[in-house]
């Protein structure tokens, strides 16, 4: 039984896992960055300062299990705000001392990575990911879960960044990929024909900051005066078509290179309703099964960083009892993860 908690960006998180499953999973988002138009790193660790106790006591009492049965903890070590990460480490490191307990630091990515599993371990390795979120887009190559490699990687902007920062120009509120969702259902996707940057380049990268200038340019073109209300709709579609026709396309293409059948994909967009429609029309058409996790599982959550966690500690339950890791910033660089 492990406690896992999760505090990289503005959700603060707590999980109990046991054998692969969260027997909770208890999530607090800060919604009042919305009135900034972003996170603001300050405010949000504060805010996890504030809510951090609660929250674990909640997953505690949500499983069913006191302190006294559980093994380990776990806690998300890197990428994300210093501030936040510092507050989710430190306080698993305090645990770790009050309780005697081993405590593994974890790669947000990597639980991103594996969220597809949680609840369910039938999917087979190898798979393929896409991990698809505020801060980070790219393609993992997965043979098991302490062998994978990153295959494609955004260049520029991340998807989640694309929606958020096209909304903003909308003038649609924080965070944007849920509103430009909302909406796209009553437009019309083939009213605008935004770019699909590097749809047929052969490499598993992505572009998305030209989307976002087409965007702008269109908007000041046609619109000087303000986007009618009844133009929002197709404009959300439309944005909305071309960002997920280069996520799937990308991705049917990687897993037929590598050969594999199963594609997870994970983070934030990964709720989105086209992305999860799409990616699993696509995937069946070519003999493929495309799973997307539950919405709980596709935002930050302490679940899945328990749930790669329970895996390392069950490798080598000796190597988690130093508190002498450091959290870090860093974000996705090719090179953390076994590029090719
Ligand atoms: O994984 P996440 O919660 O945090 C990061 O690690 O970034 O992802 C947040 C991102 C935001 O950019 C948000 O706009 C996007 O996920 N998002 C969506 C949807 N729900 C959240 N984007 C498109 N459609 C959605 N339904
Ligand atoms: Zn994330």
């Amino acid at each position: 039984m492990l406690l896992a908690i999760e505090s990289s960006c503005d959700e603060t998180s707590a999980a109990v896992i046991h054998n692969s499953v969260a027997l909770s999973n208890i999530i607090s988002s800060q919604y009042f960055h919305s009135k900034y138009g972003g996170v603001v790193p300050e405010l949000a660790s504060r805010a996890h300062l504030q809510t951090i106790s609660k929250i674990i006591s909640e997953a505690l009492s949500n499983a069913g299990v006191s302190f006294s049965e559980i093994e380990a903890l776990a806690v998300t070590s890197e990428p994300g705000l210093i501030g936040s990460l510092v507050v989710g480490s430190n306080f698993g490191k305090g645990l770790a001392i009050k309780y005697k307990l081993p405590i593994i630091p974890v790669n947000h990515i990597e639980g991103h990575i594996f969220s597809g599993f949680l609840r369910d371990e039938t999917p087979k390795f190898p798979v393929i990911t896409l991990v698809v979120s505020g801060g980070h887009t790219a393609i993992f190559y997965v043979k098991s879960y302490n062998d994978y490699e990153i295959i494609g990687l955004t260049r520029d902007d991340a998807a989640g960044e694309a929606f958020d920062k096209i909304a903003k120009l909308c003038n649609l509120p924080y965070p944007g990929g849920p509103e430009i969702d909302r909406l796209a259902k009553s437009g019309d996707c083939k009213k605008y024909n935004f770019p699909r940057s590097m749809i047929t380049s052969k490499d598993f990268d992505f572009s998305f900051s030209g989307l976002k200038t087409s965007v702008r340019y269109f908007v000041q073109k046609n619109f000087p005066n303000g986007i009618p209300d009844d133009v929002i709709p197709d404009i959300a579609a439309s944005v909305q078509a071309a960002i997920v026709e280069v996520l799937v396309t990308k991705t049917i293409n990687a897993a037929k290179k590598y050969k594999v059948k199963t594609i997870f994909i994970a983070g934030g967009v990964s709720a989105n309703s086209s992305l999860r429609y799409e990616m699993k029309q696509q995937a069946e058409k070519n003999n493929m099964i495309a799973l997307a996790p539950e919405m709980s599982y596709c935002m930050d959550n302490a679940a899945m960083i328990g749930f790669i966690a329970e895996k390392k500690f069950l490798e080598n339950k000796n190597k988690y009892n130093a508190l002498t890791f450091t959290v870090s910033s860093n974000s996705l660089r090719a090179s953390q993860y076994k590029r090719k």
